[in-house]
């Protein structure tokens, strides 16, 4: 589907970010991942689960049904499915079925995120997810605010294509911290590898934003690094640094300020997706201030990109699925990424082919 070709939703292998830790707990939660429901809860010694959402008698959600010491009970005729998927009970009669039972998906909880595993789950591998190092949520200077979310009512790829083209700011953010002075105007650079794809804009001798200026309480010449890498296929990192102008790319000055942004897509249906958000800075170390950065997005910058993607969804829709698009240099992380994906999924079709071709093979 749009933007990718037709039969291509969103990569399978691979982790997604299900929740927030602090989301989850003892009372079982319904969460659509990868156009599936989901049910997500506890056990009672804290070990997070991810069931199929939807009971396999008649569709009762799972994920609003209640937990049964470390098992789930359908909230609709009693059935009862271990944290493993089997069923341990059918109230109406004495004999569990073989099919009676649901999927139980990998279930990864790194720093504060679950990460799931929807596809083949002889392929997950931990070490796919990428490390807090890497991630500068360990050994970096940044204080970090986490636990934003939102429910977007569009597919995920059009959050990838805002995320790959911060040339949105100056416009779209016009009316949060897009306004003076904080348009990225130019055309970004863009490195990329298998699995992720690096978007830099740099901008020097120019004038510090009225957004960061608050935050970091200087005014004036600035040169000013910032971009985004996904981590393929829903993890967007990466911020904006202001240095005392140097004019020469690379050669920084004395750092003024550093803000961090986590931007978590997990696609909800074909049509929605699961928007996380984290923000860290290194201006302060107070914890309040930054929960009042993470607030202030979440209120005022998350709705801007999420009310352009909605209406961008609806027009897709209205206007048979396939619109006409022209490409701007701005739009190269959006192309190379928009590839990415194409390669990803295509790799999975053709698993999947071999796969069923080896098993048609043995039965014969
Ligand atoms: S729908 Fe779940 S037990 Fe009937
Ligand atoms: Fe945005």
């Amino acid at each position: 589907m749009y933007p990718l070709p037709e039969g291509y939703f969103a990569p399978r292998d691979r982790w997604y970010i299900a929740a927030w830790s602090s989301e989850i707990g003892r009372e079982p939660i319904e969460r659509w991942i990868l156009d599936e429901p989901v049910a997500l809860y506890r056990k009672e010694n804290g070990e997070a689960v991810a069931l199929d959402g939807r009971c396999p008698h008649r569709s009762f959600p799972l994920g609003k049904s209640r937990l049964v010491g470390d098992n789930i009970q359908c909230g609709y005729h009693g059935l009862t499915f271990r944290p493993d998927g089997s069923c341990t009970q059918i109230p109406s009669q004495p004999n569990i079925p073989n099919v009676c039972r649901v999927r139980s998906f990998p279930l990864v909880e790194q720093w504060k995120w679950l990460w799931i595993w929807m596809g083949d789950p002889d392929l997950a591998d931990e070490s796919m997810i990428p490390s807090l190092e890497e991630l500068a949520l360990e050994g970096s200077s940044y204080t970090i605010a986490s636990g934003g979310y939102s429910l977007v009512n569009a597919r995920a790829m059009l959050l990838h294509d805002n995320l790959f083209d911060l040339t949105h700011i100056g416009y779209l953010h016009a009316p949060s911290f897009g306004s003076g002075g904080g348009a990225l105007d130019t055309v970004p650079r863009v490195t990329q590898g298998d699995d992720w794809i690096d978007t830099q804009y740099v901008q020097l001798g120019v004038p510090m934003p009225d957004f960061h200026a608050r935050l970091t309480g200087y005014e004036g010449l600035v040169d000013r690094y910032q971009g985004l890498k996904l981590y393929l296929p829903g993890l967007h990192v990466g911020g904006s640094a202001f240095y005392r102008p140097t004019g020469i790319e690379n050669q920084k000055g004395e750092l003024i300020g550093s803000v961090q942004v986590y931007h978590g897509i997990t696609p909800a249906t074909r049509h929605s997706t699961n928007y996380f958000f984290a923000t860290g800075q290194t201006m302060t170390k107070d914890p309040a201030v930054c929960q009042a950065t993470l607030d202030y997005a979440m209120r005022s910058i998350i709705p801007e990109d999420a009310f352009a993607t909605q209406e961008i969804e609806e027009m897709i829709e209205r206007s048979g699925g396939r619109p006409s698009e022209i490409l701007l240099k701005a739009d190269r992380a959006c192309v190379m990424g928009r590839r990415l994906f194409e390669k990803m999924i295509a790799a999975e079709h053709a698993r999947a082919i071999s796969k069923e071709g080896a098993i048609s093979k043995a039965a014969e």
